[in-house]
């Protein structure tokens, strides 16, 4: 048996569609349009390139994007008089600090600092705290964009069991609570879950988010199970590969999606659902 694959590219672009649609109808009907401001503090090379991503994502669309570079010295309170000023302009509907930061920057104090109508991210406690109560508002990209596709699927997720590896709050965590909204039953695994392998074999969904090359092996996969690869990993070779071993694990899964062009070209895509959302939030 072969894999059917769920194609985040063309889900994506799918998507993209649709915000561009609305877009216009907002522009025709003489409202501005939505405005994401993306802050990129140093030069860590894999986040230019994901903020490049996603810029060239908002100007498809017909977002206003507007990039602030900082220097990797920048002080906290210099990156936090940014943020108020982005939260006090009314033409910015979204404010996204790429992590990571350097380490003279606290994560959280300057995520709190974000206004939560304003977090695109959803990583602002107010927005955890929703999607921890099931009354979400701004959901992490990742894990949402996951569940866009898992839709795709057409299998409901319902009474399911769902294991996931990695407890980042960027994904696995976010992940967990939007499987449980779904009502699946949840596993987090992470690197003191006893029994990994036996766990792995009991999901019907399996979300891979450790960032370990291949780590994910077909003997270790429930056969028809639906794998969403998280894991974006750079070879010595230069090319791109997941935490799943897809070309062994596609002849047990029955849902894979592929690194790259699955989950994601899902994030970027779901960022813009998100700035479009909060926009709508801030024209009411
Ligand atoms: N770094 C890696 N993933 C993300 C993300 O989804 N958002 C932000 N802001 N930074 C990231």
């Amino acid at each position: 048996m072969s894999a059917k694959i769920l194609d985040g590219k063309a889900i994506a672009a799918e998507l993209r569609g649709q915000i561009r649609h609305d877009v216009e109808t907002i522009t025709r009907s003489g409202q501005r349009p939505p405005g994401l401001a993306v802050i990129l503090v140093g030069e860590n090379p894999a986040s230019q390139v994901y903020v490049r991503n996603k810029q060239k994502a908002c100007e498809e669309v017909g977002f206003v994007s507007e990039l602030i570079r900082m220097d990797a010295d920048t002080h906290q309170d210099q990156l936090l008089n940014v943020i108020d000023e982005l939260n006090a302009r009314t033409e910015i509907d979204g404010i996204l600090v790429q992590l990571p930061l350097p380490d003279q920057i606290d994560e959280e104090t300057i995520i709190e600092r974000i206004l939560p109508t304003k977090d695109v991210d959803g990583f602002h406690p107010y927005n955890v705290g929703r999607l921890v109560l099931r009354m979400p508002l701004l959901r992490p990209c990742t894990p949402k964009g996951i569940m866009t596709m898992l839709e795709h699927t057409g299998v409901d997720p319902a009474g399911k069991d769902a294991v996931i590896i990695g407890q980042s709050n960027i994904v696995g965590r976010p992940m967990a609570l939007e499987l449980l909204m779904a009502r699946c039953t949840i596993t987090v695994c992470h690197s003191r879950t006893k029994d990994l392998e036996d766990k792995m074999r009991g999901a019907d969904i399996l979300v891979a988010a450790v960032g370990r090359p291949n780590f994910v092996q077909a003997d270790w996969v429930k056969p028809g199970a639906t794998v969403i690869d998280v894991g974006i990993n750079r070879l010595e070779d230069g090319k791109l590969c997941g935490d799943v071993d897809f070309h062994a694990v596609k002849e047990v899964a029955g849902w894979i999606t592929p690194v790259p062009g699955g989950v994601g070209p899902m994030t970027i895509a779901t960022l813009l659902e998100n700035t479009l959302q909060a926009a709508r939030l801030h024209s009411t």
